[in-house]
């Protein structure tokens, strides 16, 4: 069953209500509908299984996640909702409250407020967020506004997907564990709202499929072929020895599968850094097509702000027929 099949026929009903501004069709972070002139609603909602043991981190990354998807299309955070999904047994409550008090810290943290939310017993636990924002109709980041001669901004660095299996597997050591898991309970909140002093034309966050998927979107939905320079791209250069061991995630392959038809690396690649550009991120940076002459100053401006690795990781050009992604040595 091809999930996005059956989801597309209900696109073409939501589309006769001329207040969605963005629905399912360029496959966007989050849905946005208009209120008045000036305001509209941003709508998303997502949760995750467990990426760390430590409870109260697990609910910062999976609120920090859920909360960037707002981010992700240039809007504030409003209100917020708990999805809980908790199995009846092998948690204790303290832990459960933990997840909860995460969640609540990065909801506080973003200048939202909690206003409810929902909880499913189910046997494999799972938490996150359902975030409503406001945005300015006119200022919508959504994929589609990507431009020939743009610049690409990344702001956090790929391979969580494979520090996290590869812990599980006892092959990532604890201190490179943890430093994944800071960036991931970072908010994208000071990566949006320092975007939004220039004027980008394109954003998305790097999420479940991966850099590859998501740059992909991005391309498809703006017909545009995005060029990126692996050198240039913030990574965990430890990822690329944990592929080298073998580890990969249960959705790597088949995000590879997925890009494969677009995607072309150019030059000399080992299998490590083809496998890592595919490698399924939680919480991971956002990515901001924006004009050339602006790009270095969002850069130096991310890095005035505390984020050391923010980089210009590649530009846009035209389509000339087929959108793709091709990565650069
Ligand atoms: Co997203
Ligand atoms: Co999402
Ligand atoms: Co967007």
């Amino acid at each position: 069953m091809d999930l996005s099949e059956i989801v597309k026929e209900f696109a073409g009903a939501a589309k006769t209500d001329p207040n969605l501004l963005v629905g399912f069709e360029t496959g966007d972070d989050a849905g946005v509908y208009r209120l008045t002139d000036d305001l509209a609603l941003v709508q998303t909602v997502d949760y995750i299984t467990p990426v760390v043991d430590d409870p109260f981190l697990f609910g910062q990354v999976a609120a920090a996640n859920s909360i960037s998807d707002v981010y992700a299309m240039g809007g504030r955070p409003l209100t917020a909702m708990n999805c809980c999904n908790f199995p009846a047994r092998g948690i204790d409550k303290p832990s459960l409250r933990r997840i909860l008090e995460g969640g609540f810290s990065k909801i506080k943290e973003a200048g939202a407020t909690l206003v409810g939310g929902h909880t499913v017993r189910d046997d494999e636990l799972k938490y996150g967020l359902s975030v409503t924002g406001l945005i300015d109709p006119k200022r919508i980041m959504t994929n589609a506004g990507a431009r020939a001669g743009d610049h690409l901004v990344l702001t956090k660095p790929i391979g969580t997907g494979v520090i996290i299996t590869g812990h599980r597997r006892g092959l990532a050591p604890e201190e490179l564990l943890d430093r994944a898991v800071q960036w991931m309970a970072t908010l994208n909140r000071v990566a949006c709202e320092t975007m939004l002093e220039f004027n980008p034309h394109a954003c998305t966050d790097i999420t479940g499929f991966g850099l590859s998927g998501h740059a992909l979107g991005m391309a498809k939905a703006s017909n545009v072929r995005l060029r990126l320079r692996f050198k240039d791209i913030p990574k965990y250069d430890e990822s690329l020895e944990l592929i080298a061991q073998g580890v990969a995630t249960s959705v790597t392959a088949s995000n590879l599968q997925v890009a494969q038809d677009f995607l072309t690396f150019s030059g000399r690649f080992s299998e490590e850094e083809t496998w890592l550009i595919v490698d399924p991120q939680t919480s991971g940076g956002l990515f901001i097509s924006l004009p050339a002459e602006e790009a270095p100053a969002l850069v130096s401006r991310l890095r005035a702000q505390g984020n050391p690795i923010a980089a210009v990781v590649g530009e846009v050009v035209p389509a000339d027929g087929k959108p793709g992604l091709e990565i650069l040595k």
